[in-house]
């Protein structure tokens, strides 16, 4: 159930709780200047909302939602539960965390509180319920934001007590949880639930969160984590469902945010959102995959581009500009992978506290002749001509990579083989090898049905579960393609290793046995001559038992020996690579892997230039062009279609060229 919309809703983040009544009717007439039409309110507003604990004061929010009901607005309402009063935590000091050097927190900053606190919950979902009760009819509303940015970790003795609740219900008895946990290791048999401590820096981990004694405790902690935030999240939609029971309820997402399971949370959510602020100097496709997980949550429903800011963020030591172009681009990216709206971070600038440089529509000055609004302001325009053409739209994707928290979680918490293998920059290459092939991919979870894939990538699936491996031998033998890296089919549910051959489960399927591995500093280069690549960090030493020798190491007393294989399996085959290839090496075996199937785009040869293809509810099959170079960049259109930007008529075999950082949306015939 998605949010319905005539168009992109296209707007953001609006405080007008800062400002006088002056600055909200300035607001309004520059957001339709601008051609803003949603607004994402309440985020911030608990002390405004309830200034004490039985005391409920809705004037602001009530004239914030009549004026943009009035304007011809629509509303995205948040529950305002994500930055806590100065009078709750007073009243009970159990609402704030503590934090893994076992510190308990006093009042200050947001995003922090105890998600097991009974005070919390019980005064976060009453002020969602009233707000429910009050505005679920109102005109303006057309979506529910619960909270902000679930996240962090809490390791209070609230916690604690839900934590051994949580393992009680996981694990049955002790017997099981000693035997998940491995916990003859270093004497850590349990006799009582109660002698069960939260994972942090007092107990079990040293050098900080990825450096645990105990991996299974650790591993454990992060899901319970996850789950006692989701339980925030469902009481307040609970809450909101007793008095409203249609509009859409969602939360905004990071994309690739570690601590927190997102998959574990997608069945609770109505639809996907995501705030999109990519690292420093990040490719494009960094963007691209989160926008594909995100995707992925809802088994490829559209989410919405919560956040991102169109011009500059506040939170980094540096914090750059987005060049002339760069958020039209991105914005269009977002759509290009699914998003239904695009709304910003945020709408006017506050005046103090540490946001207050953070890019806005409006400025300090309030003007509308900047560089930024007016940018704002001609996207605002091509969304409403865009119009409803893509809602609603799906990725035929035929190419899915797996992405697992769970894996992330156990590889990067994991003593040996190497400290330095990331789980992002590892799926990423591989991700980035088939986006520059120009194969739409889903980004999936390891319980996904795989049935709809030619191809399925599994890019350092550290940590197996269930049935994965069955349902891999049988993506291959009906004729698919599966690709596994080194260090995956490693560990179980519970981090023990498997009392097999590596790579486990997925051995046979590979056609592959691993013994032994190496692994080297950041700066030791293996060649690998068959791919013109090299490989750093880890090298599995290969042994096909079946599959055949695709790719050698160059060097080392395993020079000679597979570094990739690959194995026919069935009617298709499963691809192995047991290092970290540079990217042109990861560039190749992909395109070989795909090039099986004839995933490959028709705009693969340009290398700045990324194609995204989108399938509309009605049948209309859409193509997003996106230039991401500055330079202009000439293509052959591969086939007749309309440019619905411009209502261009482009014929196939006719140049089509994209301006420096442009991006055109193609409706194909
Ligand atoms: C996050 C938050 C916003 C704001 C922005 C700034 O995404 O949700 O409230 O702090 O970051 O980039
Ligand atoms: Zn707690």
């Amino acid at each position: 159930m998605s949010p319905q919309s005539p168009k992109i809703p296209y707007g953001g983040d609006y405080n007008p709780e800062q400002w006088p009544q002056e600055v909200q009717d300035e607001d309004h007439r520059l957001f339709t200047r601008a051609g803003i039409d949603t607004l994402t309110v309440g985020v911030f507003l608990w002390s405004l909302s309830q200034p004490a604990e039985d005391v409920y004061d809705f004037t602001a929010l009530d004239g914030v939602l009549d004026r943009a009901a009035a304007a011809g607005r629509q509303v995205c309402l948040a529950t305002g539960t994500a930055a806590l009063p100065p009078w709750l935590a007073a009243r009970y000091p159990e609402v704030n965390r503590t934090d893994f050097e076992g510190r308990r927190h006093r009042y200050g900053q947001r995003h922090n509180f105890c998600p097991s606190s009974p005070a919390y919950r019980r005064t976060a979902t009453a002020l969602a319920e009233r707000l429910a009760e009050r505005y679920a009819a109102h005109p303006a509303l057309l979506a529910w934001h619960v909270n902000n940015e679930y996240g962090g970790a809490c390791y209070c003795d609230l916690c604690g007590t839900a934590f051994r609740h949580w393992l009680r219900e996981r694990h049955g008895s002790l017997a099981a949880l000693n035997d998940a946990w491995w916990t003859a290791f270093w004497s850590h048999r349990y006799t009582d639930w109660d002698q069960i401590e939260p994972p942090s820096a007092l107990t079990e981990h040293w050098r900080g969160p990825d450096h645990t004694a105990l991996q299974g405790i650790t591993l454990d902690y992060r899901r319970f984590m996850t789950d006692a935030l989701l339980g925030c999240f469902t009481a307040e939609k609970e809450a909101i469902r007793r008095h409203d029971p249609e509009t859409p309820v969602t939360t905004n997402f990071m994309g690739m945010y570690r601590p927190v399971d997102y998959h574990r949370w997608a069945p609770h959510l109505d639809f996907a959102s995501w705030d999109c602020y990519p690292p420093l100097d990040a490719p494009p496709t960094w963007s691209a995959l989160g926008h594909d997980l995100m995707r992925g949550l809802k088994d490829g429903a559209p989410f919405w581009l919560m956040e991102q800011t169109p011009s500059t963020t506040a939170c980094r030591d540096v914090n750059p500009l987005r060049r002339p172009g760069e958020l039209r681009l991105a914005t269009f990216q977002a759509v290009a992978h699914g998003a239904d709206a695009a709304l910003f971070f945020q709408l006017r600038a506050s005046r103090g506290a540490c946001e207050k440089y953070h890019g806005a529509v409006i400025g300090h000055a309030g003007r509308d002749d900047t560089r930024v609004f007016g940018e704002v302001a001609d996207l605002g325009k091509e969304l409403e001509l865009l119009g409803p053409v893509t809602l609603g739209a799906r990725t035929p994707a035929r190419t899915a990579l797996l992405f697992d928290w769970d894996s992330w979680w156990a590889l990067e918490m994991s003593d040996g083989p190497s400290r330095l293998v990331g789980y992002q920059e590892t799926v990423h290459a591989y991700y980035g090898a088939a986006r520059a092939a120009g194969a739409d991919l889903d980004v999936v979870p390891q319980g996904a049905d795989l049935t709809p894939y030619d191809v399925v990538l599994a890019p350092v699936l550290h940590l197996v579960k269930a049935d994965l491996a069955p349902r891999l031998e049988a993506v291959a033998a009906r004729g698919g393609t599966v690709l596994a890296t080194f260090l995956s089919g490693r560990v179980d549910e519970h981090d023990r290793a498997f009392l097999t051959d590596v790579p486990g489960p997925l051995a046979d399927l590979m056609g592959v046995r691993i013994d032994e591995w190496d692994a080297r500093p950041a700066e030791f280069v293996q060649t690998v001559p068959e791919l013109r690549a090299t490989a750093r960090l880890v090298f599995e030493i290969v042994l096909p038992r079946g599959a055949e020798t695709v790719a050698t190491y160059g060097t080392d007393f395993y020079a000679g020996t597979p570094a990739v294989t690959r194995h026919a399996y069935g009617k298709g085959e499963a691809w192995y690579v047991a290092t970290a290839l540079d990217q042109p090496g990861v560039d190749r075996v992909v395109h070989r892997v795909l090039a099986r199937h004839g995933l490959h785009g028709p705009y693969a040869g340009h290398p700045t230039v990324e194609a995204a293809q989108r399938v509309a509810p009605d049948g209309t099959r859409l193509l997003f062009l996106l230039n991401h170079a500055r330079e202009a960049a000439p293509l052959t259109a591969h086939a007749t279609a309309t440019e619905l930007l411009t209502g261009k008529r482009v014929e196939q075999g006719e140049v089509l060229t994209l301006d420096p950082l442009g991006a055109v949306v193609l409706r194909l015939q």
